[in-house]
């Protein structure tokens, strides 16, 4: 059995540090992206404090396709350049958006969310497989810190895919 660990007395960098160890033994000899996606997705969402969604869309005949997810049910279909999920897939560059009311062209799945995160995920020769979204009801919840450590994760799980 798995059990997230209390990470509460953590740094914000050693807590992504140990989800990094955690998402490798995880992924470690098994090669089902989608079991992979899964658990990267209930990883982030139950260890990492203050979210209310954390998941994957992928790129499927040349638009984003909802895939493994932890949270409320979302959008299935978003086409590259629209959205934070879009935009980010487009220009293959991660999105910190502190208030989602402000970037124009968010779409809202959950009406919880307040900020989000999306790291673009790509091939070693950088194509774009797809991306990971991360949303809090906090305002501006995603840092620096965060930023680095989910790239991180997506890397992990990019690599098996
Ligand atoms: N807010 C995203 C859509 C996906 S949901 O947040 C799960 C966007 O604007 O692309």
């Amino acid at each position: 059995m798995f059990t997230t660990s209390d990470l509460s007395d953590r740094t914000k960098a050693e807590l992504y540090q140990q989800l990094a160890s955690q998402l490798r033994a995880l992924v470690e000899g098994e090669t089902d992206a989608v079991a992979n996606m899964a658990n990267c997705a209930a990883l982030i969402f139950h260890s990492v404090p203050g979210l209310n969604w954390a998941g994957f869309y992928l790129l499927k005949g040349g638009e984003l396709v909802l895939g493994p997810f932890q949270g409320q049910p979302a959008c299935i279909r978003i086409a590259v350049g629209s959205g934070v999920c879009g935009t980010a897939a487009e220009t293959h560059t991660t999105l910190r958006v502190p208030d989602v009311t402000k970037f124009k062209g968010h779409i809202a799945c959950d009406s919880a969310s307040r900020s989000e995160i999306v790291v673009p995920m790509l091939t070693s020769d950088l194509h774009l497989i797809g991306v990971l979204d991360v949303d809090s009801p906090e305002l501006d919840r995603f840092d620096a810190d965060d930023e680095a450590g989910l790239k991180t994760l997506a890397e992990i799980v990019a690599r098996k895919l």
